[in-house]
């Protein structure tokens, strides 16, 4: 485990329909998270919610996140766009960035290198999601997940690198009925792990969090977090159904350090 604390990422994606619905969340989640003592918890709620989701610093062990942020960086006019400077504005501290419901409706890697430099150079902290389509004998999918990493992080400077976590979610694993297996994902993360410190050095891969996401749910989280021998979780479904991600937290939170 990289840090001293475990980092639980919940996006909402498209969910839930009503303001109303995501206050309701939001509420459970900040009421859990400052019980906490080893686990750090960060909610991306759809945009127009966000700001009536939380604010900066508001309990303990609770952050926000946003599932999108313009590769532009100056005000302007660029309709439709929301920069990482406004999400920063409201309290914003993480952005999920190149997730494959994204790369599927054609985010490239240039464009998400372009938003990476946009949000960490806004302060924020990016949250950089690869992973494969499918996962073959041969290993080709290591390396589309070495392009996918050197790809995305080609414009971020050494200095920028801590502020950096990355998702391994294996496409194939999202909103399927089971995760990918323990031991396979503590194979993934220690790849990513090295691609990433042959980009930028032993230290950094070596301080860098590595998350898995696919089909967690509290009843596996705490062996993929043990065995799987991830820093943290990204959660898709679960984390919109509030019971359910409020005994993730605390299960994850339960589990004794390495
Ligand atoms: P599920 O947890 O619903 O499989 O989604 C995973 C995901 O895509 C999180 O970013």
């Amino acid at each position: 485990m990289s840090s001293n604390k475990k980092l639980i990422v919940g996006n909402w994606k498209m969910n839930p329909v009503t303001l109303d619905e995501a206050k309701k969340i939001a509420s459970k989640i900040k009421r859990i998270s400052p019980t906490l003592t080893s686990t750090e918890t960060v909610i991306c709620p759809p945009l127009p919610f966000i700001i009536s989701c939380g604010s900066r610093k508001e309990v303990k062990h609770f952050h926000l996140g946003s599932q999108s942020a313009s590769v532009e960086m100056v005000r302007g006019p660029h309709t439709g766009e929301v920069s990482a400077e406004m999400l920063h504005d409201i309290g914003v501290e993480y952005v999920i960035i190149g997730h494959s419901e994204q790369r599927a409706r054609g985010e490239s890697d240039v464009n998400v290198a372009k938003k990476i430099k946009a949000v960490i150079d806004a302060g924020l902290s990016p949250i950089v999601c690869v992973g494969e389509l499918v996962r073959d004998e041969a290993g080709a999918y290591l390396e589309v997940l070495k392009n996918q990493i050197k790809h995305s992080l080609a414009d971020v400077p050494l200095a920028s690198v801590k502020s950096i976590v990355l998702a391994y979610e294996p496409i194939w694993a999202i909103g399927a009925p089971e995760p990918m297996k323990n031991e396979d994902i503590h194979e993934s993360s220690i790849f990513v792990k090295k691609v990433f410190s042959d980009i930028f050095g032993v230290e950094a891969g070596l301080k860098v969090r590595v998350l898995y996401g696919g089909s967690v749910n509290y009843r596996n989280a705490p062996d993929i977090i043990s065995y799987g021998k991830v820093d943290g979780l990204l959660v898709g479904r679960e984390s919109v159904n509030s019971p359910g991600f409020v005994e993730l937290l605390k299960a994850v939170d339960n589990i004794a350090y390495k």
